[in-house]
């Protein structure tokens, strides 16, 4: 078999990233937008998008910080709290603000403080969004800290995800950056009202990664890489091709003191070479024809949206992730797979 040496796809989407404000956005912002067309924009920043006002103005802060001739739109989302107002959601939801609500169990991550303690509270706002069609974005995690780290996923499907899809039946949901098998499993038997996006890193770590040679701040993330037979479930689903599976980075920048600290911050830095980790993923597993399902069909899809309709091509050529980016503050942060070669480029 000739090996391929390009491939040529719709422009993807990153269904799920933290572009962050300020200064770090500035030098955030240009990875996703140099190889994304959309992004699904995350709201926990350290004052939550809650409203569609605040919405509004991050939007423009977005556009604001763009590089010059980048063509670039942002997904907004609007962070539910125990007190959402329904009325604000929808008009936000209606007038093009919010793309879609997204769910942090209080405690769960990030700048969850302000989550949802109690999924019942959201009762009134998750019946306004079904009935509107408007999505909803699950961080799966439980925050009983009771259960142990790597059973929260698996634990929030029986006590959250199948109770909240039951009482909603028509709701949208997607179950955002699956670690386990039993999410792939959860979301195959539910059908195509539900989707889950599936991050670069956890297609290529596992948990034994995170403490190879003493402990790798920089691997930390929410939620956690898990054993071996995840990570490879994980691969089956986002290389099978099947339509609820879509591409989502999860890229959650942090400044190196803050991971490398007596209590590191979750989040992984992959924007600098987000769609080349995954084409290598394809790649390892023979699947780079259902790479374009994955990347940027699968996703626009799932939110009634068409594909982008210009082209990426990739090209099977070693280059090396930069050791760090600089932030304008003269801190700086830490790529997944810095000083590493990959060996699919993304033609420029
Ligand atoms: O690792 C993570 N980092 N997981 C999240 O859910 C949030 C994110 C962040 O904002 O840093
Ligand atoms: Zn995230």
């Amino acid at each position: 078999m000739t090996e391929t040496k390009q491939i040529t796809l719709h422009r993807p989407d990153d269904w799920h990233v933290h572009l962050r404000d300020g200064q770090m956005m500035q030098a955030v912002l240009p990875f996703t937008a140099k190889q994304f067309g959309r992004a699904i924009v995350m709201p926990n920043l350290a004052d939550p998008v809650a409203t569609s006002q605040q919405a509004v103005a991050y939007r423009e802060r977005i556009y604001a910080t763009l590089p010059e001739g980048v063509k670039f739109e942002p997904l907004m989302t609007a962070y539910l709290t125990d007190n959402t107002d329904a009325k604000d959601l929808a008009a936000g939801f209606k007038h093009g603000v919010f793309c879609a609500a997204k769910l942090y169990p209080a405690g769960a991550t990030t700048n969850s403080a302000s989550g949802v303690t109690d999924i019942e509270k959201l009762s009134a706002v998750l019946e306004c969004m079904e009935d509107i069609g408007m999505p909803l974005l699950v961080h799966g995690e439980v925050t009983d800290p009771d259960i142990d780290l790597f059973d929260r996923e698996h634990v929030f499907i029986d006590r959250v995800m199948k109770p909240t899809l039951n009482r909603h039946q028509g709701l949208k949901v997607v179950f955002e950056h699956i670690t386990t098998s039993a999410a792939v499993d959860f979301v195959r038997s539910q059908g195509p009202r539900i989707g889950a996006t599936i991050t670069a890193h956890h297609l290529m770590i596992n948990r034994t990664d995170i403490f190879k040679g003493g402990i790798r701040p920089h691997l930390y993330c929410l939620p956690v890489a898990k054993r071996e037979q995840h990570r490879l479930a994980l691969r089956e689903a986002a290389t099978s091709g099947e339509s609820q599976f879509f591409l989502g980075t999860d890229t959650a920048p942090h400044a190196i003191s803050a991971k490398e600290a007596a209590c590191g911050c979750a989040g992984i830095f992959t924007a600098p070479a987000a769609v080349e980790l995954y084409a290598q993923v394809f790649d390892e597993e023979h699947a780079l024809d259902k790479f374009e399902a994955f990347a940027s069909l699968n996703g626009p899809k799932f939110y009634g949206l068409a594909p982008n309709a210009e082209t990426i091509t990739l090209i099977r050529e070693a280059w090396v992730v930069p050791d760090s980016v600089a932030v304008g503050d003269g801190t700086l942060v830490l790529p997944f797979k810095a000083g590493e070669t990959l060996n699919w480029r993304l033609s420029d």
